[in-house]
């Protein structure tokens, strides 16, 4: 009988697709992280690993070289090797597609809420500083209506984001991407853009890019110098895009105006995060694809690149040729 690792506890349906296969499936229950040495050892017993976001290393792939497929529960892959795995012929699916709506709503939830200060009022009354009824002059947001979004990223979520906000608030489309134009340009009525003019022209900026190696950390001292003082940031791709600490001293200094961010670097965020006491920065524990409804169908997809991984099949969601 073919065995599934799966390094964390997924929704029922995905084990269901599974066991209904024949396979049989373990997963990691423990309540802390699982180590490579237990995952090693874990996956050497195994046909195929579902990870859950666990790094998946050279050393890893090498000791587990037998695998037949890897599938992760999630759309970005950064926390895998992708290049020892495909030497190793070892395919990797992710999640694509169905997480985007649920994302991009996060996405749009922290806009709306930093421009709002939602979160910094809610904790203002939970530490009973509600001073008076009513202030006309105090705790002031911004409106959204009519304003410039740019999308670093327009992939697949930077789309639904870009969609959501056109149709809300007639809000002006650019985005920058490694690879021009995307075929809903004209639609969606957005612009391609250099990352600088990204940069100066946004009045809120969502970052939806995976993580690479020209990315990280691009959102750094010089870019937040670009921006305007009234823009505010969205990140729902992963922490490392931004430098942290440029990003605080820019909210610090006024350089930009708020931040709306569901990744940290690192994660968890360490509580003394001084961007945790800003009046105008959200943050959310990465639970951009954190509704039943995703979770359910991430599940699926994941079960579904599993099967087709042990019947030698094309993985629907594959990572590596
Ligand atoms: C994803 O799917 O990449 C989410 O960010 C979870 O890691």
């Amino acid at each position: 009988m073919k065995k599934v690792f799966i390094s964390g506890i997924i929704p029922r349906v995905g084990i269901d697709m599974l066991n209904e296969e024949g396979y049989t499936v373990e997963e990691w229950s423990n309540s802390k992280p699982i180590t490579e040495k237990e995952l090693i050892s874990k996956c050497q017993k195994a046909e195929a690993y579902l990870c859950i976001m666990s790094q998946v290393s050279e050393n890893f792939l090498k000791q587990c070289s037998h695998l037949k497929v890897i599938a992760t529960y999630s759309v970005g892959f950064n926390h895998i090797d992708i290049a020892t795995a495909t030497k190793l012929k070892i395919p990797i699916g992710n999640t694509p597609d169905v997480l985007s709506n649920a994302t991009a709503d996060l996405a749009f939830l922290l806009m709306l809420n930093v421009s709002r200060k939602a979160f910094f009022n809610y904790r203002r009354i939970l530490e009973g500083k509600w001073e008076s009824s009513f202030s006309a002059t105090r705790y002031l947001g911004q409106e959204l209506e009519g304003k410039t979004l740019g999308i670093f990223g327009m992939g697949r979520i930077g789309l639904k984001m870009a969609e959501k906000c056109r149709n809300a608030y007639g809000m002006k489309i650019l985005y920058h991407n490694r690879n021009k134009i995307i075929n809903d340009e004209k639609e969606l009525n957005a612009s391609y853009v250099s990352f600088e003019e990204l940069l100066l022209q946004s009045d809120v900026l969502s970052i939806h890019a995976p993580l690479n190696s020209e990315n990280t950390g691009i959102f750094d001292k010089s870019a937040f110098n670009k921006m305007k003082p009234s823009a505010i940031l969205i990140n729902t791709a992963r922490g490392s895009i931004v430098n942290e600490i440029d990003l605080i001293t820019a909210l610090e200094n006024k350089q930009i105006w708020g931040a709306g961010l569901d990744v940290t670097d690192p994660e968890p965020i360490q509580l003394d995060n001084p961007l945790l006491q800003m009046e105008n920065v959200a943050i959310t524990p990465h639970i951009g694809s954190a509704t039943a409804e995703t979770r359910n169908a991430m599940a699926v997809l994941c079960a579904k690149n599993i099967i087709a991984g042990l019947k030698g099949e094309k993985l629907p969601g594959i990572v590596n040729p």
